[in-house]
């Protein structure tokens, strides 16, 4: 990472703490690690990201709904998706630090470590092993590979490794009374199984005809070994998932489609389509026969946002299996070969999954900017986070430009007429300039002012954050000039 982006993504970090969009959780006493909450401002962000997903996804698709279904789910759904068996990195510990890494995770750095250092074929044959050996799941071979490429723990600086162990993401936890095997239940690793499980009840009861698709956004848990990079891998997160119900043999074609649909919708926030690209995956999860992920640059590198995964009939084949209940959907169109029904079959799923702390950061990197406003005059600069109208947690800010005359009652009398359809906030304290400055830094799209002239004419200023001009309109336009911006 080069010293400015660097600084710009710590910059971005200690912005969103003290504007009130992310706070370290449990920050009294000292954090909990890789897990955060989101401030007043970061909440209202956060919803608008759902919304614009949501709305994308559910409202926009007559053949797409939304559920939310439980966190706790019954333990063999687990067993059944293969969690409990395959959802695990592979883990080693040094001993004279008693520090516990991800093997995988050791080697790659290694290996940008050998492209830093121009020993490119190093770091090709490295890749390439490394890759045999994840792929065989052979955990010797990753040693012998970090302890042949004398990979040393960061901290003691010592080559004294244990072996290589997986050890299994999710997080258990017991439910009732009696604390035996039979009550371990899962924190869920993924929605997508609260879909799963939940796709005929959907289906009959909504009348759903394949294709079709389920909606769903909600908390995940990982225990996560390596916490890195702020709110980009988290123990506690959140994901926004679709799985959408196929035909067999229409998989790839609606797999290509959703890859294309996905990306559209990042950039129809207007980012820089330079800063996306598709990764796809060579090495794929035990479910998927294809798979790529959205990825977007960050300032320390290219990485996932979402993924694209055609999951086959793998998990509705393992819940019939595991639940003894039939999964197959009846699909009464005609075969034009054959003329009959397509009949019974269990669907095959495209899965679409973003993961929404990860939108959240990239849109705040997206939107931060520090912006030189010098003139010749004088110095001068904001912090202004150019967010999407739609995306900014308030939408317009109302200043009396005194704390007398009646401009407080006019602003406010203003403000409820407002903020039934629109987050406003009301703000007296300070000279105007401070005012905006504060305003800019949240990304609000309008400052509206109230001054004496209000009272005579009614109308008022209204400033763009991202120009920073000015003019007077109406007060009553005002409903109309913000929505213009902010509806979807
Ligand atoms: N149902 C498929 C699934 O869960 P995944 O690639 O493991 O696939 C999907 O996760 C998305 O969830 C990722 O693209 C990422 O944005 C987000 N995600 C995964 N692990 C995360 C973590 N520990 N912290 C924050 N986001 C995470």
């Amino acid at each position: 990472m080069s010293k400015s982006t660097d600084e710009l993504f710590k910059n971005v970090i200690s912005h969103a703490k003290e504007y009130g969009f992310v706070f370290p959780s449990s920050e009294i006493y000292d954090g909990l690690s890789a897990v955060y909450d989101y401030g007043q401002f970061g909440a209202e962000l956060k919803n608008n990201i759902k919304t614009y997903w949501w709305k994308a996804m559910v409202q926009m698709n007559d053949n797409i709904v939304g559920i939310d279904s439980a966190i706790f789910m019954h333990p063999k759904i687990w067993k059944a998706s293969g969690h409990v068996d395959g959802f695990s990195d592979p883990m080693i510990d040094n001993k004279d630090s008693k520090k516990r890494y991800r093997a995988d995770q050791l080697l790659e750095d290694k290996i940008d470590r050998y492209d830093k250092d121009g020993k490119t074929d190093k770091a090709e044959q490295l890749q390439h092993d490394m890759d045999e050996a994840l792929k065989a799941e052979d955990l010797p071979r990753l040693k012998e590979l970090i302890i042949e490429h004398e990979i040393a723990d960061p901290i003691s600086g010592t080559r004294n490794w244990t072996d290589v162990r997986q050890f299994n993401l999710m997080f258990s936890t017991q439910m009732g009374a009696v604390a035996d095997d039979a009550d371990t239940i899962y924190l869920r690793p993924e929605t997508a199984q609260g879909i799963f499980v939940n796709y005929l009840n959907v289906q009959k009861s909504g009348r759903m005809k394949i294709p079709f698709g389920i909606a769903q956004i909600g908390k995940a848990f990982r225990n996560e070994v390596i916490a890195r990079q702020f709110i980009i891998r988290m123990r506690e997160f959140e994901q926004m998932e679709m799985q959408f119900f196929v035909r067999p043999g229409t998989q790839k074609e609606w797999f290509n489609r959703w890859k294309e649909t996905r990306l559209k919708w990042h950039l129809a926030l207007g980012t820089d389509a330079a800063k996306y690209r598709y990764h796809e995956h060579t090495k794929l999860a035990h479910y998927a026969d294809a798979a790529y992920d959205i990825e977007f640059e960050f300032p320390f590198g290219f990485k996932e946002v979402e993924g694209i995964h055609s999951r086959t009939d793998f998990d509705l084949s393992q819940h019939q299996q595991y639940s003894g209940k039939k999964m197959q959907y009846f699909d009464p169109e005609l075969d034009p070969d054959t003329n009959k029904p397509y009949g019974n079959y269990i669907p095959y799923v495209i899965e679409t999954s973003i993961g929404l702390d990860r939108m959240f950061l990239l849109t705040m990197i997206n939107a931060y900017e520090e912006e030189d406003l010098s003139t010749e005059e004088k110095q001068d600069s904001r912090t202004v986070l150019r967010l999407h109208p739609c995306l900014a947690p308030v939408k317009a800010a109302i200043f009396p430009l005194t704390k007398k005359d009646g401009l407080p009652e006019k602003a406010r009398e203003i403000m409820d007429r407002l903020k039934i359809d629109f987050n406003i906030q009301y703000e007296e304290k300070d000279a105007i300039g401070k005012r905006y400055r504060r305003q800019d830094a949240i990304g609000t799209p309008f400052c509206i002012t109230v001054d004496h002239q209000t009272l005579e004419d009614n109308t008022v200023t209204i400033r763009h954050r991202d120009s920073m001009e000015q003019e007077r309109v109406p007060a009553d336009q005002l409903d109309k000039i913000i929505s213009d911006f902010v509806s979807w």
